[in-house]
């Protein structure tokens, strides 16, 4: 049975005692950016450096047997929890690490002049700007799915632009700013018929609701543990066995090759070892395989649906305020974009910290959308499975005052 109160008393930050700068009590909403971790995450991650600290894949000694079987255990819970195979998940630093990972290792690698990239203009910065730098090495062309009158990228829409030249098709499964779910399984399906391949950046979606990689029929998928109560710095990149075994590393260095000699050559590992160069983050690994069991036990169907109650609440009493303006009423995530209005963005987030409110204000990475939603700057509330109905009445009674946001500091 969910109980979100119950749930709390399992995130330190959400002890009671956090405060702002005034006293008033932490009401965390921006959870897109980043989340808060369960104490079982903190202590798997203390438990590599306090119990098991050794390098994994190079000692041949008890410690660092069971490093590398704890690593190889975490590997498989990711690829379950995708409904993915072990050997089909790289980890990496996150998911921006793992879209660079893709547009080098396989754009770089496989595109060609004229051939075409087509992406939306809601992606995230780290969706959008390695393909850039694959469009200018390559001479690929950069081309986008137009947005439908809310916002959303849809799979008619995908049918307008999709070309025989097009190699690839990179969306986010829900957008970071104007959080649309987008129908990837169809999208797969469209890239597919014209024989390019769909890649799916999960980072807003894989913390928030089930997802299964066969289902989709995506090639790639990424995305970030610390977006899911896991640890910062680690996250991971599924991709479909024949693609990894095909394409090149981004970095290279100790063990991801079995040798190499003076004259250049390299035999590199099979994947997922020939992407994970250089040491890993191994208690980031420990916190992640955590943070997953936790995200299972308190059940993805149960997040989904709490999130999706409070967002109905949440736009039913924002929807009453005159002062605001509501850029994605009709979403179908946590995420709530808006703006108090004639008052920038900036200034907002600073009078709800006044309130001891957390909000992320600007342009959220996703700097293409300025134009759609007509204005510089936006305020994005974000909720996660910890959030109650009383949070967002605290939010809601300051925004009804958010244009006295020029006292926020001197009362
Ligand atoms: N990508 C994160 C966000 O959208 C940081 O806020």
């Amino acid at each position: 049975m969910f109980d979100v109160y119950k749930i709390r008393k399992d995130f330190p930050m959400l002890d009671g005692s956090k405060t702002n700068f005034n006293g008033a009590p932490l009401v965390y909403l921006d959870n897109a950016a980043t989340t808060f971790k369960p104490q079982c995450v903190i202590d798997a991650c203390s438990s590599y450096y306090l119990e098991e600290n050794a390098n994994s894949h190079r000692g041949d000694y008890d410690l660092a047997f069971a490093v590398d079987k704890k690593v190889d255990c975490i590997r498989q819970k990711v690829a379950d929890f995708i409904n993915a195979k072990k050997q089909e998940i790289v980890f990496t630093s996150g998911c921006s690490m793992a879209m660079n990972l893709i547009a080098y290792g396989f754009g770089a690698k496989f595109l060609k002049p004229g051939d075409e990239i087509i992406l939306t203009e809601a992606e995230h910065a780290s969706n959008v700007l390695p393909w850039f730098k694959i469009s200018e090495i390559t001479g690929a062309v950069i081309k986008y799915i137009d947005l439908d009158k809310d916002g959303r990228a849809t799979p008619e829409n995908l049918r307008k632009v999709i070309t025989k030249n097009t190699k690839v098709v990179s969306v986010a499964q829900i957008t970071n700013v104007l959080g649309y779910k987008i129908d990837i399984k169809e999208m797969s399906k469209i890239a597919h018929e014209n024989g390019a391949i769909l890649i799916c950046d999960a980072a807003q979606s894989c913390p928030h609701m089930k997802i299964d990689v066969k289902d989709l029929d995506c090639d790639f998928l990424t995305a970030s543990a610390h977006k899911m109560c896991g640890p910062t710095g680690i996250g991971f990149l599924y991709g479909k066995f024949a693609l990894l075994e095909k394409m090149d590393p981004l970095l290279t260095g100790g063990g991801d090759n079995a040798r190499f000699d003076m004259c250049g050559n390299v035999a590199f590992l099979v994947p997922p070892a020939k992407f994970e160069a250089g040491t890993m983050n191994l208690s980031g690994i420990y916190g992640f395989g955590a943070a997953i069991d936790y995200l299972n036990k308190v059940g993805m169907d149960n997040i989904e649906k709490h999130e999706f109650e409070l967002r109905k609440y949440a736009i039913s009493k924002l929807k009453t305020l005159q002062n605001l303006i509501i850029y994605n009423e009709n979403a179908d995530s946590g995420i709530i974009t808006l703006n108090v209005k004639n008052v920038f963005a900036q200034d907002e987030a600073s009078y709800l910290n006044s309130k001891g409110i957390c909000v992320r204000s600007g342009e959220h990475c996703a700097k293409l959308l300025k134009e759609r939603l007509k204005t510089m700057a936006t305020v994005r509330v974000s909720f996660y499975f910890y959030n109650t109905k009383e949070e967002i009445d605290v939010l809601v009674e300051a925004l009804k005052n958010g244009g006295n946001f020029l006292d926020a500091y001197f009362n």
